[in-house]
């Protein structure tokens, strides 16, 4: 069976790869991740934030205030949880590059042009075999507009393709008005992967202490939905290979995110829950799967549900909604 798939670049030996996460930044976890078979690791995120000496010295003011105002609160991780430094991240890829096999893909993470993108070209240098870069930012400010934020994604990401010759990913949030036209531009600025998508970690409120608290909840199977979607309707509409990132944790997953169109498949919260060695039987159980249904390749079942046969996407996306919400009956006063 050929489970190979080309993603950001890369050939992998098969799509089911460890997402941006912790699990890559102790050497011999990754290396545990190497041998329960991930075709590639990609390493948690270096920060903007990192990089920047005045943002760094105002999450530095917030860790001050921490506890004195709800406003000002849990905003930012306190410093110290950044795990490496910007130097010894560099070190961490050097390090990753010597023991393991599998592709290392950076991950760096910010939402501005400017000189921090330079540090894509250090990671480049460090060895990394690609480049994914985080776009994570929710818009807070009225007088910001959508066209301004989509301009400043596509403004970084076109500003780390100049500094590196390796792939470059990046990872998306859903929630854009139009995210096909958004893909095509972070295309055209010479984006080789989108990873879909970025998940929000939304702060609850402790009503007793009137703190926000950060929830770090992993994430289960029907998050997977949401991507499953904007896989399927991207698939054959960008030259960029997809990624899928959120809500994998089984093998019947990973076999829907490829057949919508995914190249690639991270799993974070499914490892972190049941240990490394729960990949391990992913990728067993994706094998088997594709050899019992007598696929002969991946690139048989790839975008196999993709919308990119259907002859009018929109149509259809109405058509399904509409057939959903007039798919409920109620039965003994309860809808079912
Ligand atoms: C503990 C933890 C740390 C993470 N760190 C990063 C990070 O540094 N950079 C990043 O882009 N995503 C990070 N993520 C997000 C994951 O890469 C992934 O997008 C998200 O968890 C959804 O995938 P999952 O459903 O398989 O967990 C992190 C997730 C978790 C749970």
């Amino acid at each position: 069976m050929d489970l190979s798939t080309t993603y950001c670049g890369l050939k992998l030996k098969h799509p089911l790869v460890v997402g941006a996460s912790p699990v890559a930044a102790d050497l011999e976890t990754a290396q545990r991740a190497q041998d329960a078979g991930a075709a590639a690791i990609i390493m948690h995120s270096l920060f903007e934030e990192q990089l920047i000496g005045e943002r760094h010295a105002s999450i530095y003011h917030m860790e001050l205030y921490a506890n004195a105002h709800l406003e000002a609160h849990s905003y930012f991780p306190p410093v110290s949880d950044y795990r490496l430094g910007k130097h010894e991240y560099l070190d961490h890829i050097r390090k990753l590059k010597k023991n393991l096999s599998i592709p290392v893909i950076a991950s760096l993470n910010g939402t501005s042009p400017g000189g921090w993108t330079d540090w894509a070209g250090l990671m480049e240098q460090a060895g990394a075999d690609a480049l994914e870069l985080n776009v994570y930012y929710i818009a807070t400010d009225p007088q910001e507009t959508c066209w301004q934020l989509e301009d400043r994604i596509v403004e970084t990401a076109a500003s780390v393709r100049k500094v590196i010759k390796i792939p470059m990913a990046v990872k998306l949030s859903p929630f854009f008005g139009a995210l096909p036209h958004l893909v095509a531009r972070l295309d055209d600025a010479g984006a080789d992967s989108m990873v879909l998508f970025n998940r929000f970690y939304q702060p609850d409120i402790d009503i007793a202490e009137l703190e926000t608290r950060p929830t770090l909840r992993l994430s289960d199977s029907s998050e997977l939905l949401l991507r499953l979607r904007w896989l399927s309707i991207l698939f054959g509409q960008t030259h960029a290979t997809l990624a899928c990132s959120g809500g994998v944790h089984t093998h019947e997953d990973a076999i829907k995110a490829v057949m919508a169109g995914a190249s690639c498949v991270q799993m974070v919260s499914a490892i972190l829950r049941n240990g490394i060695r729960h990949l391990a039987e992913v990728v067993r159980e994706f094998e088997n799967w594709l050899i019992q249904k007598e696929y002969r390749s991946l690139k048989q079942m790839l975008g196999s549900m993709s919308q990119s046969h259907c002859p009018d996407p929109q149509a259809f996306e109405r058509a399904n909604y509409m057939r959903t919400l007039h798919s409920w009956r109620v039965q003994g006063g309860v809808v079912v």
